[in-house]
């Protein structure tokens, strides 16, 4: 059905000296189960471009990555020949400005950290898109979810916003489960809270059902 599927997974590391990075909490379970899904039941080639983490996909093109630099570079290899591309990585929006070659020593830390922001891939795939291909999002919200989710939808051109609801009963990072909104062009989905492998699954059935839609409306518009 689709030929490549690309799907970004995992943190991202921002060096800050040769021992510590500014990270996030992200595991890298929901990226994992795409990769299964994607590759048991659909894809051509899965290709998973993802941060460091503790589990890594089999049976995919695995590129490992740190930085949000580098895991850019790596989707832009990829991009143009993938039909469907899910971003599911928690990229780090910012990074220390220099990362010291040598240990920083306790009094140099305040007067080094000023932070630069890093590349946003999923901006940049949603300006770089043709209409054939499907381009999804991951969101983490901790107020306004929907109204939130409704605007980066459409800032960032996408055909699926799935929005994590972070709160304290729904910590949505290091955890199985997770309550997620789906948004799409014409609805808002509130589904209930489901095991990471389960909202894979939907996940991987919205994508058919765009596909299909997409299809739908190039054979009228032919
Ligand atoms: N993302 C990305 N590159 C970045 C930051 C985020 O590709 N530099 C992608 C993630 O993979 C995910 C989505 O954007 O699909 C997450 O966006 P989120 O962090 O919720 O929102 P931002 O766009 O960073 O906006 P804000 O932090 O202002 O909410």
């Amino acid at each position: 059905m689709f030929d490549r599927v690309l799907i970004t997974s995992g943190p991202t590391r921002e060096p800050l000296d040769p021992v510590r990075f500014l990270g996030n909490r992200s595991s890298g379970l929901t990226g994992w189960h795409l990769a299964r899904v994607f590759s048991q039941k659909f894809a051509g080639e899965v290709v998973v471009v993802s941060g460091p983490v503790c589990r890594y996909p089999e049976g995919v093109t695995l590129i490992k990555v740190e930085t949000a630099r580098e895991m850019h570079a790596a989707v832009f290899r990829y991009f143009a020949n993938a039909g469907v591309v899910i971003m599911a990585a928690a990229v780090s929006d910012f990074r220390p400005e220099t990362a010291s070659a040598h240990k920083l020593k306790k009094a140099d830390c305040e007067s080094v950290l000023k932070l630069v922001p890093n590349p946003d891939i999923l901006y940049q795939a949603g300006k770089q898109r043709t209409p054939e291909q499907i381009l999804v999002g991951f969101a983490a919200e901790t107020r306004d979810a929907v109204a939130n989710g409704k605007l980066k939808f459409r800032q960032k051109n996408l055909d699926l916003l799935v929005v994590n609801e972070i709160t304290k009963d729904n910590p949505a990072f290091e955890v199985e489960s997770n309550q997620v909104f789906l948004i799409t062009a014409d609805e808002v989905v509130k589904l209930p809270r489901l095991k990471k492998s389960e909202l894979a699954e939907k996940i991987a059935d919205e994508v058919v059902r765009i596909n299909l839609r997409k299809n739908r409306s190039r054979d009228t518009d032919e």
